[in-house]
């Protein structure tokens, strides 16, 4: 069973075992427990990018109202351990509420000593109807952070004001922590995913979906041109005044970083909506964003990826963010810099002020045009030499950490599209679009076969070819550098009975319907 500790004693000397090993990455996800996949997209994006994982699990009484659920609210540790098990967390904090507090079992804001946000941002969105509550949201939040002292916290966009003010918080109080925002989880039906919804009928449910589908439309609206506050606001309201079992608490559109209300959207602004489904509290929101979309492509090997890649990115006009060739470009320096390509050590200092650029070639059959510090290296890194020292420069960690946080960077700007096996779980986890590209083996088998008889191979055995592609699958799915994952939004398309221009149509159909 996953460790279980209650105490913040027991809790840091754990810490400080793992933190003696080489190269230890601590993620932390803080929760108030009852799970949903929600919580599980955290655990699972703080897997893929540390190397040691704690879920905190603490009902925090400091962010209640005294009018609001905390008695009620649920309580399923067992539950709960037992998925963080399923998904090899090493270890959870549960505890009691006397641990929490040096003063004793109190749950009073006027009982502690507290960390008070902006009081800008608690004026908006909840916090107008939450006196208090962002108050004791960032007070439990900085001691999390000071008792664990985590590389990374992970915190969903579902809690947008929770997230600006954290991220706020550690900026003022110079913490030393990367906050990751995780993309919100829905139901099929579009029902933001939250532990309240336990409290939902199935009739309030169908309700309560009508909630995203109003976002969606302001959405819409947003795509064809229209900024304005007061039209993106009344839309919401609009589509839901009809809705008898939803009344809106609030409707607001505010700037996604600062939380100021803006009554035109310039680059980015947060529709926020809180409202009420009987006597349920729920919210949502969307971020409308002045960006291209980022497309990620993930799948097996073998099905297509690369060349479909390429291709969807020369029709749309978009940058083919070549990650292939980023390690390639990585591992030519090392070479050139006449480096060992085990040395870890050297290679992660060697790149730490390295600078790469990436330009599209003119026609989507040329190679990804590449400077490595202001050198073009596009052929450079395309000899047998660098080809025979790739895989084992791509699986260095500070590599793979260094170019991802630069594939990120380059997706800030949006208008890109990248293939791999964890481009939509682990790169870029809010992608607009993201398409799982697969193929059973015995038609990637086949396709395979083909390739090699029109090199002249025909002493190939289409098996044996079946069960190599079946083993590559099982390995790439269980290693433990950017396993090969599917996200849990990413759209599925199986390829077996369609040709390349109609996986190629597909992919744009649908971009064009995102965009
Ligand atoms: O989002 C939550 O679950 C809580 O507000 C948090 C961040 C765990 C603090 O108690």
């Amino acid at each position: 069973m996953v460790l279980l500790l209650k105490t913040i004693r027991e809790l840091r000397s754990q810490i400080a075992i793992h933190r003696q090993k080489q190269q230890c990455q601590v993620g932390l996800v803080p929760t108030m427990g009852a799970f949903h996949q929600g919580h599980l997209s955290l655990i699972k994006r703080a897997s893929a990018e540390n190397n040691f994982v704690i879920v905190s699990i603490f009902v925090n009484p400091l962010q209640f109202t005294p009018t609001e659920d905390l008695a009620q609210y649920p309580r399923q540790l067992q539950q709960d351990l037992e998925l963080c098990q399923k998904l090899g967390v090493d270890l959870v904090f549960a505890p009691e509420n006397q641990e929490m507090n040096s003063s004793g079992d109190t749950t009073s804001l006027d009982d502690n000593t507290s960390v008070i946000p902006p009081q800008n941002m608690t004026d908006v969105l909840c916090g107008k109807f939450r006196p208090g509550h962002f108050t004791g949201v960032a007070t439990i939040v900085t001691k999390l952070l000071n008792i664990l002292q985590p590389d990374r916290a992970y915190f969903g966009q579902k809690d947008a004001q929770q997230l600006a003010i954290i991220r706020r918080l550690v900026a003022d109080l110079n913490i030393p922590v990367k906050i990751v925002a995780c993309p919100i989880i829905r139901e099929t039906s579009g029902l933001a995913l939250s532990s309240r919804n336990q409290y939902l009928t199935a009739r309030e449910k169908e309700d309560a979906a009508q909630i995203y589908r109003s976002l969606q439309q302001a959405a819409t609206a947003f795509n064809q041109g229209k900024l304005e506050a007061k039209v993106l606001i009344d839309l919401v309201k609009e589509k839901l005044s009809p809705v008898a079992g939803v009344t809106i608490q609030y409707v607001e559109l505010v700037d996604p970083n600062t939380l100021q209300p803006l009554e035109q959207i310039k680059d980015a602004g947060l529709l926020a909506i809180a409202a009420y489904v009987g006597s349920t509290r729920l919210i949502d929101n969307i971020v409308l964003q002045k960006r291209q979309p980022i497309v990620a492509i993930d799948g097996p090997a073998g099905a297509g990826k690369s060349t479909v890649t390429r291709r969807v990115a020369h029709q749309l006009g978009l940058l083919y963010l070549d990650t292939g060739a980023m390690y390639r470009a990585v591992t030519w320096l090392v070479m050139e810099s006449n480096i060992a390509i085990d040395n870890h050590e050297a290679i992660a200092n060697l790149i730490k002020n390295v600078s790469l650029e990436l330009t599209s070639p003119t026609a989507f059959d040329l190679p990804t045009i590449v400077y490595i510090d202001d050198r073009e290296v596009t052929n450079a890194i395309r000899t047998p030499e660098v080809t025979a020292n790739v895989s084992a420069i791509a699986a260095q960690a500070a590599v793979r950490q260094k170019l991802v946080e630069m594939q990120q960077q380059w997706g800030e700007k949006g208008g890109i599209i990248a293939e791999g096996r964890d481009i939509g779980t682990n790169v870029f986890p809010n992608a607009e679009l993201k398409i799982f590209l697969t193929a059973s083996a015995a038609e990637r088998a086949r396709r395979r076969l083909q390739d090699l008889q029109n090199q002249g191979r025909n002493d190939i055995d289409l098996q044996q070819l079946t069960q190599d592609i079946q083993q590559r699958d099982e390995q790439d799915s269980n290693r433990a550098i950017a396993p090969l994952k599917k996200a849990d939004d990413a759209i599925e398309l199986i390829t077996d009975n369609l040709t390349i221009d109609e996986v190629i149509a597909k992919i744009i159909n649908l971009y064009n319907q995102i965009k």
